[in-house]
């Protein structure tokens, strides 16, 4: 079976304190991370780092992508304005599991401020190991229909 491997990775300043730990945890359990940062201590603007993971994402550079700022919510906005780039919000196992099965989506958000550490690499972990199930395809179809068309 096909196993993901390589992740795109973005954070903001919310994540200052979290992002090793959640790099650290999966490369532990077998996954190579580009890192397109936030790697500062001062601010700085979530949509800089949402575009470079989607950007990873279209090029192929890397098989999924791993966003989290301070909700989740600003960094899925701005990952979704880019053509072809499905993020999704997670706020918890069971919305991970759903975003990767039947949304199809290439990216998981999340909340560095409305979520634990644990959380947030036990909901990468399941999101990574959910396969999209091929019968919501002609739902994914239509979105990339409004797309093109709006
Ligand atoms: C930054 O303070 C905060 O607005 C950002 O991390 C995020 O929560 C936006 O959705």
């Amino acid at each position: 079976m096909y196993k993901i491997k390589k992740l795109a990775f973005g954070t903001d300043h919310s994540a200052t304190e979290i992002r090793d730990k959640v790099k650290n945890y999966l490369q532990s359990i077998g996954y190579e991370i580009e890192d397109f940062g936030f790697n500062g201590n001062t601010s700085c603007d979530y949509p800089d780092f949402a575009l470079k993971v989607a950007k990873a994402i279209l090029s192929k550079r890397a098989d999924k992508g791993i966003l989290i700022c301070g909700t989740g919510i600003g960094m899925s906005i701005a990952a979704n304005k880019i053509k072809g780039v499905i993020a999704a919000t997670c706020w918890d196992k069971n919305t991970a599991k759903l975003a990767a099965q039947h949304n199809g989506a290439s990216i998981i958000c999340l909340g560095s401020r409305t979520a634990t550490l644990d959380d947030i690499c036990y909901r990468i972990k399941i999101f990574l190991e959910t396969q999209f199930e091929e019968r919501h395809s002609k739902r994914i179809k239509k979105i990339k229909e409004i797309e093109k068309k709006y």
